[in-house]
């Protein structure tokens, strides 16, 4: 039986981390789903295409072991729905810690049967987030090497757009 994970995030836009992560997790599953949360709560400085756009000219490597989809409502609705064993999350440093174990505890009371798996980044990317990289961008700040290239592309298109308020 081929393995599923479903690999949930805001992705807004993905990282050098979050690829870690997937490369990571594909050592360990057949197929990872990256998932992208679609909340109308919160805004987001890229649109669900255009993150879904970024994660496949960034994954271009993974394609025949990656899918990705945009969801809302419970994650563990979704991955089970999808027939996904388990939720693949990555952790950075302690900070992490406490919302990820949070997260997870309550995601096992609503469905026992989907686990939680955290993976370790690199060390060359525990300070890497995507609200940081974009921080540093708006303000001119060097973000070569922590996002793909084609994402570092979109970031400075989309700052050089005038009046781009930083939403999260
Ligand atoms: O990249 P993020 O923003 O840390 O990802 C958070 C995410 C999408 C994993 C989390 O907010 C989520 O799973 N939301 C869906 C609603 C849900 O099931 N929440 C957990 C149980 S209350």
């Amino acid at each position: 039986m081929k393995t599923c994970a479903v690999y949930p995030g805001s992705f807004d836009p993905i990282t050098n981390g979050h690829i870690d992560i997937i490369d990571r997790g594909l050592k360990l599953f057949d197929t990872i789903i990256i998932a992208i949360l679609y909340n109308p709560a919160k805004k987001s400085f890229f649109t669900i295409n255009e993150r879904i756009d970024m994660i496949e000219q960034s994954l271009k490597q993974f394609s025949d072991k990656i899918e990705i989809d945009s969801f809302d409502g419970l994650l563990v609705n979704y991955a089970a729905q999808k027939k996904a064993t388990a939720v693949l999350r990555g952790m950075r440093a302690v900070s992490d810690f406490e919302y990820e174990f949070q997260m997870a505890l309550m995601n096992r009371k609503l469905n026992k049967n989907i686990q939680t798996v955290f993976l370790m980044t690199g060390l060359k990317w525990i300070f890497t987030s995507s609200s940081i990289i974009k921080e540093a961008a708006r303000f001119g700040g060097d973000i070569d090497n922590m996002v793909p290239d084609y994402v570092n592309k979109k970031i400075k298109e989309k700052f050089n757009k005038k009046h781009t308020p930083l939403n999260t």
